[in-house]
């Protein structure tokens, strides 16, 4: 009975992926290996298609591991010669299989990886004055360690711009969206814009067994000028 109810659901809601990401998904399902965290088709088409109806042109990754979200990233970014950094940690175990990945599917020209945790690097970046149209947060997932992230990323993400979090049902995580939405100034996207419909929405939900989304996309529609968190120190209240 489950057995031909898990078939039934995947006969029926199975994603029908991009035509415009054939290339990387291609690439990517010839060297996924089943265990590592490569990005399902989903995914790598919301990133994609945020990049590309967005004219985002500088991105940004916290975790690069197999390299898998930085190729559907690079490969939306051809066109308009944009460049994208991934920051990982030194002792990454992935960061060889995912560099090799980039030099191997062709899309590895602009890309940076900076090697070092992503609390220090962030930090430096910002001093640096660089700004960003897209940024992917799928690193260390503790809620004070992505607190400390998005303290900086929200100050680097240019109005209108897009941050996406991994793992997004992860309670941490989930608590940081909140926080994003309520106090920084982000709404939520429509994902039926971005081919993700509500029959993969479905499949999410009855494989997940939860109405959190895997992944989830905000846009930042307030300049952090105008924010309580950055006018008033008292405006605290919980979230
Ligand atoms: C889930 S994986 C990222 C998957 C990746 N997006 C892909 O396409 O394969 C998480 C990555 O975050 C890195 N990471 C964990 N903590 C970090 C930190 N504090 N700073 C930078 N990178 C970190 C890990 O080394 C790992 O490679």
């Amino acid at each position: 009975m489950i057995n031909s109810i898990k078939s039934f659901l995947k006969r029926n809601l199975a994603y029908q992926p991009l035509l415009s990401t054939q290339v990387p998904r291609q690439f990517l399902a010839s060297v996924e290996d089943g265990i590592l965290p490569y990005c399902p088709p989903p995914e790598g088409d919301l990133l994609h298609e945020l990049i590309t109806q967005h004219a985002c042109v500088d991105c940004l990754e916290i975790g690069l591991a197999t390299g898998s979200t930085a190729i559907y990233m690079l490969y939306a970014l051809q066109n308009s010669k944009g460049r994208l950094i991934s920051i990982d940690q030194p002792s990454g175990e992935m960061n060889d299989i995912g560099m090799a990945n980039l030099q191997n599917s062709g899309v590895g020209a602009n890309h940076q990886l900076i090697l070092e945790n992503s609390v220090n690097v962030l930090p430096e970046l910002f001093k640096k004055h660089e700004t960003f149209d897209l940024i992917f947060v799928d690193g260390w997932k503790t809620f004070d360690h992505l607190a400390a992230e998005v303290y900086y990323l929200t100050r680097m993400l240019r109005l209108n711009k897009f941050i996406v979090f991994d793992d997004a049902a992860m309670p941490s995580v989930n608590k940081i969206i909140k926080m994003m939405l309520k106090y920084y100034g982000y709404r939520e996207i429509d994902y039926l814009h971005f081919n993700q419909t509500w029959r993969l929405r479905l499949f999410q939900i009855l494989t997940t067994k939860s109405f959190r989304r895997p992944y989830r996309a905000l846009q930042k529609v307030t300049d952090e000028a105008e924010l309580p968190v950055t006018r008033d120190w008292n405006f605290f209240a919980d979230f």
